[in-house]
């Protein structure tokens, strides 16, 4: 399988909480991995680089520089001797400098041949670039992608899918409450109840109901017609969609696990497919569903108005420069994902300008009449589930106090 949608939990987030309640097993999603590649062309670079062997050169050579800097006096108004003597011991270790505090490779960058039996001490990888050149390749701009609070690992992903939640939220809810296939034609609010039209099969039905929460996106909102005023109105337009898109690449071999020893993980690119993702799961077994892009904004709209034959052939022709033929030759099938093709969803995720406590979403946080909103796009983790829960648990526990005091 591939997750087109969300597709990564981090350990904090109250998605967890729900797999656990839930009984959703998870399992790690392998959203760093030392083996990946990274790859830019438009800065020259003709092969890839493992992520292991950039950040030795990249962390090795800024520690050199800032070691040598330190040394020569530069930092003298900002620490004392013993604050640089410190720091100096730390970019030594950080940098794996030599004695005259330069950096000449080592073992972190990677071997040729890897350390084995006795007289095999292993080969490491030669041809150390140039300081020049490391930062001439740009691949330093990747690292801080696992510092982020929503990305450092360790990251989960529910076994099977991230289906397995929502439908065993249907499953605890009762399948029976749960109408899909409707799509929303109107909203009214009557004072006294709310009347939601809809159709359904062809047909126009319509549910009453004491309240209502719209958790349906903004952009679609903004489309159905209701009786809510211009306020709510001109608050949802304000909320603008965005675009994201993947597409699965089912291969008939492992041949990344085989041939490069990537087990899981991202390779970055500066190429449009952005980024590729190694399966997390099913480890050396026969086939597996790569992640040939996983891109945004403009990337994404450029493949989206291709066919799914070209958008294959696109992403293929970049991940071949990067793999290798087997990139082409051991595609089994593709499924490409366009979020903002998705009838009634339209959207990857949402911009809301100025956050989702701007005045001017006033409206939308607060009941109108009983009428409330949910949605990720009214919280601070827009395109995350956790941003959808949190706003949904609000809605509903204000929704709570005031039926109780009512
Ligand atoms: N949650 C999505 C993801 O992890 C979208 C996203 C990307 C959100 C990057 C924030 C930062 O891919």
């Amino acid at each position: 399988y591939m997750n087109a949608g969300p597709a990564r939990l981090p350990q904090w987030m109250v998605t967890l909480d729900y797999c656990r309640e839930l009984g959703v097993p998870i399992e790690v999603f392998t959203n760093t991995n030392a083996d990946a590649y990274l790859y830019n062309e438009s800065s020259g670079m003709t092969k890839p680089v493992r992520y292991r062997t950039a950040k030795a050169d990249v962390y090795g050579y800024v520690s050199e520089l800032l070691a040598k800097a330190t040394d020569k006096g530069a930092l003298d108004k900002e620490l004392t001797a013993t604050d640089q003597e410190k720091l100096v011991e730390f970019l030594k270790d950080f940098g794996e400098l030599g004695d005259k505090l330069t950096y000449g490779g080592g073992e972190r960058r990677g071997y040729t041949t890897v350390p084995a039996a006795a007289g095999t001490p292993g080969v490491l990888l030669g041809d150390i670039p140039s300081a020049s050149e490391v930062f001439a390749s740009g691949v330093g701009r990747y690292f801080s992608f696992e510092f982020g609070f929503d990305q450092a690992m360790l990251m989960f992903q529910p076994v099977g899918g991230m289906d397995r939640i929502p439908r065993a939220l249907t499953r605890e809810i009762g399948a029976h409450r749960v109408r899909t296939g409707a799509a929303v034609s109107k909203i009214t609010d009557k004072g006294n109840g709310v009347t939601v039209t809809y159709t359904q099969g062809g047909r126009t039905k319509s549910i009453d109901a004491d309240y209502c929460i719209g958790a349906l996106p903004p952009n679609i909102l903004a489309r159905i017609p209701h009786n809510l005023g211009s306020g709510v109105q001109s608050a949802l337009e304000a909320i603008t969609p965005q675009s994201a898109a993947k597409i699965g690449l089912e291969y008939r071999s492992r041949w990344w696990e085989l041939d490069h020893g990537i087990y899981g993980g991202i390779t970055e690119t500066d190429q449009d497919v952005t980024h590729i993702w190694h399966p997390s799961y099913g480890f050396h077994g026969e086939r597996g569903v790569l992640i040939g892009y996983y891109n945004y904004g403009g990337d994404a709209d450029s493949y989206a108005k291709l066919t799914p034959e070209e958008r294959e052939k696109r992403a293929v022709a970049a991940g071949v420069k990067i793999y290798g033929e087997k990139y082409r030759s051991e595609l089994a099938s593709s499924f490409s994902h366009h979020w903002r093709q998705t009838p009634h969803l339209e959207a990857a995720w949402h911009d809301t300008p100025g956050g989702p406590d701007d005045a001017r979403y006033k409206p939308l946080n607060e009941p109108t009449g009983r009428v409330y909103f949910a949605g990720d796009w009214l919280s601070y983790t827009d395109a995350w589930q956790h941003g959808a829960f949190t706003s949904a648990r609000k809605a509903v526990t204000t929704l709570h106090a005031r039926v109780l005091s009512a």
